[in-house]
């Protein structure tokens, strides 16, 4: 079987997001590891808010931007999402990009990395809910962390017991997701 690919989702926009500086500390972790990892960030991919006429669940998707990011999101086999916590959630992109396409993430691994004041975990059990509802299948380790304590200037801490999270998210995602993708070819 082909070597998987695996996308780090950057769920947050905003002008000088931290953000960027955890997906480059996920993008780091994964030099050594057999699977492919690439970068989406949403700040690559401008969508209006969800302005399809058909529910994306039906895969009859009308908009050429819509088009583009469901052959984009076709092309992984399991997710990486890294997430703020806004207000408890999710930000609002990462939900209007989720919500956009359907059968683009069904049936595909999903870890979470999530940070905030307090690590994230608030949006991480919503979005465990939304992935479940996508038909995603999310793995149970999770990296959770503080933007006040986990930073060291404008990076993340490269040692501690974040990094052995990580590792966890990885080891699960890049072990379920060859089995996913038998499961999806064998429906077809
Ligand atoms: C709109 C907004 C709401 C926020 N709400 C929370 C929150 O509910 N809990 C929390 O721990 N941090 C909250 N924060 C702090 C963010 O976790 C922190 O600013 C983080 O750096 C945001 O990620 P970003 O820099 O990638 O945008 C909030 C920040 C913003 C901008």
């Amino acid at each position: 079987m082909d070597s998987m690919n695996i996308g780090v989702l950057l769920g947050s926009t905003r002008e000088g997001r931290k953000g960027a500086a955890v997906a480059e500390w996920v993008l780091e972790a994964v030099a050594e590891r057999p699977a492919r990892y690439a970068l989406i960030d949403l700040a690559d991919h401008p969508m209006p808010h969800l302005n399809e006429p058909i529910p994306p669940a039906a895969g009859r998707y009308t908009h050429d931007h819509t088009k583009a990011w469901a052959s984009h999101i076709h092309g992984f086999d399991a997710f990486v999402i890294v997430t703020p916590e806004y207000n408890h959630q999710i930000p609002a992109v990462l939900k209007n990009a989720l919500d956009h396409v359907f059968a683009e993430w069904a049936h595909k691994p999903v870890g979470f990395v999530g940070y905030g004041v307090v690590g994230g975990a608030r949006a991480l059990d919503q979005l465990r809910v939304l992935s479940g509802v996508l038909g995603m299948l999310d793995v149970q380790p999770q990296v959770e962390l503080s933007v006040l304590t986990d930073f060291e200037g404008a990076t993340v801490a490269r040692e501690g017991r974040h990094v052995t999270a990580l590792a966890k998210v990885l080891d699960a995602v890049e072990g379920w997701a060859p089995l996913a993708r038998t499961y999806r070819e064998s429906r077809g």
